[in-house]
């Protein structure tokens, strides 16, 4: 059951698995036959091996991971550079051009990555039970970083042929936090003491294709600690590997570290198209059928009280309002039709709400085009950063439906400066992203980390910016603009009527607060595994699962907001514009206080600059959340605003 949910990558498809039955029936409208999804992005190809080639060893760059003795709670978010110096790393001889980047994608590059060559020497096929790298010294100074880089619980993270080194791939699979893919930086005896791992024992396993031609399909390096002899030359290779001794680094003086490795190849039944299930299969699926279940009950629990309210009560009314016309009976007007008058005067600053909702409608499209991509399968894990490359790209084309929702809502809330409104619209809400960006960049370079964005991705982000973004705004605008003004199926009234006093919970902060737990509900199980897979680096690949909850999120939105906004409006309370908006977009509160409880029960950093970087992701996370769901918020209401009042009859 739902075997689709839990398989990825396109190259499944090709082995010839079917969807299971659930994803076939929830996607066969969007994928006519879904064995079309069996072809390969750009680098997703196989790469064949003859014996004796060389296979290239690359590394990535060195991040905190969570490990039992840390109870399981990461202690840092910044990464290194692996050719960082003070970690005195072999390098790649002078002669080969020293450590050369690796090209990589937009996404890639945002989201960390940075790859580069190495002086690993491997040739297919060849067994080695000793090589040297190389020998550093490590200075005092040094050593103290490294120490306490240890006691973080820093991984080395390796790509052999674009397979992650997978330390242990062999978990239970009921476990919900997922092994670590990493090679360990030490180990960790005590507070005081660690010994640093400079020996790997590397196994590769391959999957001959026929007699000559194999793949590479599993990787694991287990590290260990090796004090080897000083006076021992890299060249006896037949004794420097048989150290028992571990290595410390002395605090206080120089150590001398030789780096050495050992190479097993090992041939093996699983085959290319299958060599992820080893990472991504360490999840138990149940947990997110429990959480989908759980989503369900929320849509289901509403949508009955939609349902009562609306089909029951909305007909009552209108059938009594319609019928008190027809009487010609002068009795009092009551309940939402006497603030007719009055639903459909502009908000205050209805500028910036048209600019949000405009901004809300394009990552709203963002993120529906790219679920359905990624849970097509078009997402492969060995293609780093896709998601978000794609993310980005997506975000950046449906520019013109910012600018065509803004210059439509700001026209119907009869707004007078246009082109200002344009303009600020293409600018506000990616100014605010760039400017949170642009300052945790600042502690990540203070704090020497490699996450911080490079200078020229940052340039280039800028020119995507205003080359592609804004001139796509500015053409959404212009259709906007041509449609015909959305009028108001009832007059506005000159004199605003007065408000009467709400009762505690109708009143604006407590009404928000509680709408936007039910958004939050529906989806804070599936938040759980997406916190997970961001800040201990695991691989997301539920995207299905991922799909239905956005759906669910989506319904559940709309429905709070038009059960929010009947009550209010029964309450003559009129001012629901913005309180459209902030029901849905409340949810993001949840989340952000999510986070906090997150990074008090998963997390334990031992840096101030790791806790700001922490809480200036999850902001900017919320923030966008806001503008997202708020925006659902807005155009359910509306839709439900301007349905209930055209089916009446005003004189
Ligand atoms: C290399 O080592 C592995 C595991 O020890 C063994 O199965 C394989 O046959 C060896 N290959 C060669 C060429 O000796």
């Amino acid at each position: 059951m739902g075997s689709f949910f839990l398989r990825p990558s396109p190259a499944k498809s090709r082995q010839g698995r079917r969807p299971g039955l659930t994803g076939l029936l929830l996607f066969v409208a969007l994928l006519l036959t879904p064995s079309t999804v069996a072809f390969y992005l750009p680098g997703v190809a196989p790469n064949d091996y003859r014996l004796g080639d060389k296979v290239e060893l690359d590394v990535n760059h060195l991040t905190a991971q969570a490990s039992s003795n840390t109870d399981h709670r990461l202690k840092s978010i910044i990464s290194y550079d692996y050719y960082f110096p003070p970690f005195h790393f072999c390098r790649p001889s002078a002669e080969e051009g020293g450590p050369q980047s690796k090209a990589e994608s937009l996404g890639a590059i945002l989201f960390g990555d940075r790859i580069f060559n190495s002086p690993f020497d491997l040739h297919f096929g060849r067994n080695s039970s000793c090589q040297a790298l190389c020998r550093s010294v490590v200075p005092a100074q040094d050593a103290k970083f490294i120490n306490s880089r240890i006691q973080d619980n820093y991984m080395l993270n390796w790509l052999i042929d674009g397979l992650p080194d997978g330390g242990q791939q062999h978990a239970p699979k009921t476990v919900t936090i997922a092994p670590s893919v990493g090679i360990a930086l030490g180990r960790v005896v005590n507070e005081q003491t660690s010994y640093f791992h400079n020996h790997y024992q590397i196994q590769i396993h391959y999957h001959p294709v026929d007699d000559t031609r194999n793949r590479i399909v599993g990787v694991t390096a287990t590290p260990s600690s090796k004090q080897t002899p000083a006076d021992l030359p890299l060249e006896a290779t037949d004794r420097l590997c048989d150290s028992v001794e571990p290595q410390a680094l002395s605090e206080s003086g120089d150590t001398l570290v030789t780096f050495t490795y050992s190479v097993e190849w090992i041939p093996s039944d699983i085959t290319w198209g299958t060599r992820w299930d080893a990472y991504l299969f360490n999840m138990d699926p149940q947990i997110h059928w429990f959480s989908l279940i759980n989503s369900m009950v929320v849509v289901i629990f509403l949508t009955g009280m939609i349902a009562m309210v609306l089909v029951r009560t909305l007909h009552r009314d209108i059938a009594r309002y319609n019928a008190m016309d027809a009487q010609e009976d002068l009795q009092e007007d009551f309940g939402w039709k006497l603030v007719h008058g009055d639903v459909f005067r502009p908000p205050a600053y209805a500028r910036l709400l048209s600019i949000l909702v405009g901004n809300g409608c394009q990552l709203f499209y963002m993120a529906v085009v790219t679920l359905v991509f990624a849970s097509l399968g078009f997402l492969s894990p060995s293609n780093r950063g896709s998601l978000a490359t794609m993310m980005v790209c997506f975000y950046v084309l449906f520019s013109c439906a910012a600018g065509y929702n803004t210059a439509r809502v700001y026209k119907m809330l009869n707004g007078a400066q246009l082109k200002r409104t344009i303009l600020l619209g293409a600018f506000l809400v990616p100014s605010i992203v760039f400017a949170i960006v642009f300052c945790l960049n600042l502690f990540l370079i203070g704090s020497h980390s490699s996450g911080a964005v490079p200078g020229g991705t940052l340039v280039a982000v800028i020119g995507l910016w205003f080359l592609v973004s804004a001139p796509l705004t500015f053409a959404g605008a212009y259709f906007g603009l041509r449609k015909p003004k959305l009028e108001a199926p009832v007059r506005t009234n000159q004199i605003p009527r007065q408000v009467p006093d709400q009762s505690f919970y109708l009143r604006p902060v407590p009404s928000v607060l509680i709408g936007g737990i039910l958004p939050f509900v529906a989806i804070f199980l599936e938040l759980y595994f997406i916190l997970n897979s961001i800040w201990f680096q695991k691989f997301y690949y539920l995207f299905g699962f991922l799909f239905l909850v956005f759906i669910i999120l989506v319904i559940t939105c709309a429905e709070v907001t038009v059960l929010v906004c009947y009550f209010h409006l029964c309450a003559e309370d009129y001012h629901w514009w913005w309180r459209s908006f902030f029901t849905a977009g409340a949810s993001s509160f949840y989340i952000f206080l999510y986070s906090a409880l997150y990074y008090s029960s998963r997390l334990k950093f031992t840096s101030f600059v790791s806790s700001v970087l922490y809480f200036g992701w999850s902001f900017l996370m919320s923030f966008l959340f806001f503008i997202m769901t708020g925006t659902i918020g807005f155009y359910a209401c509306l839709f439900f605003v301007r349905k209930i009042y055209s089916s009446i009859k005003i004189d």
